[in-house]
């Protein structure tokens, strides 16, 4: 059994984008429907009610695009609106979160304390230390809300000296001392990723959500008959609620420059 329609990904802005290069990576037979909210970033300041309502609107958008699964690839999303999300999606449509998966994964591992750096949001709903103590209560989970960050990616900061500030005041803090995992709770700050590494002098095993939360697409499409046929051949389209060079140029970067941007809006 193969299905050859797209699956859906959605974020605030380039955070989902590294997620839809794991997908290409690991899934090349995908279809991919990407919508990217830029114009009402940054998603992890505003209230649980907020990201809701955009969060349901692209879930709506994706489902008359016929996706047959959609990744929340944001984890302010996956925090405050997964039950809206799926009631929205229904049965048909498998939704997958970044957030679950990588909780899974990293309580059986041999871990004693983790930190979570994220948005205010994913911070203050305690989503990961929830997740991951559920299932082992024996990990040390500290989290951390680091949301200058998000700014600093948008605004194509990344690899520089403004980035280098801003990660070494947020992560020179006692409370991560002694972590010997890091969880990057923010989509967007797996665009950080080689800079935290070098921060920490490659001595913290920085968790790598795009792989987990992957190759958990890859078990649900396969466990209900949905992975595109072998000879499916993909196609990508990008969608984002207002255009900005951060999203273009990232988008541009990662998938080739004649990928084409779409402007949409969430009100038509
Ligand atoms: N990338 C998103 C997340 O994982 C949202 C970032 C933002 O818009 O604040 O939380």
């Amino acid at each position: 059994m193969s299905d050859n329609r797209p699956i859906g990904v959605f974020d605030s802005g380039v955070g989902g984008l590294m997620f839809v290069k794991e997908i290409k990576r690991l899934l090349p037979n995908e279809s991919i429907i990407y919508f990217g909210d830029t114009k009402n970033l940054p998603y992890g300041d505003k209230s649980n009610e907020d990201i809701t309502k955009f969060s349901v609107s692209i879930t709506q958008f994706l489902k008359n695009n016929n996706c047959k699964a959609i990744l929340i690839a944001c984890n302010s999303a996956t925090a405050s609106a997964l039950k809206e999300i799926k009631k929205i999606a229904g049965k048909d449509i498998i939704v997958i979160d970044v957030i679950s998966p990588v909780a899974e994964k990293i309580s059986f591992e041999l871990r004693e304390k983790i930190g979570v750096i994220a948005t205010k949001t994913t911070v203050k709903s305690g989503a990961y230390k929830k997740a991951i103590r559920k299932r082992n209560k024996h990990i040390n989970v500290i989290e951390l809300a680091t949301p200058l960050l998000v700014p600093v990616i948008e605004e194509g900061f990344v690899n520089t000296p403004i980035s280098k500030v801003v990660l070494e005041t947020y992560l020179y803090n006692k409370k991560l001392e002694g972590i010997d995992s890091l969880i990057l709770g923010c989509t967007h700050y797996t665009h950080l990723e080689r800079e935290i590494n070098q921060l920490f002098n490659k001595k913290v095993n920085i968790v790598n959500s795009p792989l987990i939360v992957v190759n958990h697409i890859i078990y649900m499409l396969s466990k209900n008959g949905k992975l595109a046929s072998k000879d499916a051949k993909s196609e990508y389209l990008f969608y984002i609620s207002y255009t900005t060079d951060s999203i273009v140029k990232t988008t541009k970067r990662l998938f080739g420059k004649d990928i084409q941007l779409i402007e949409k809006s969430l009100e038509d």
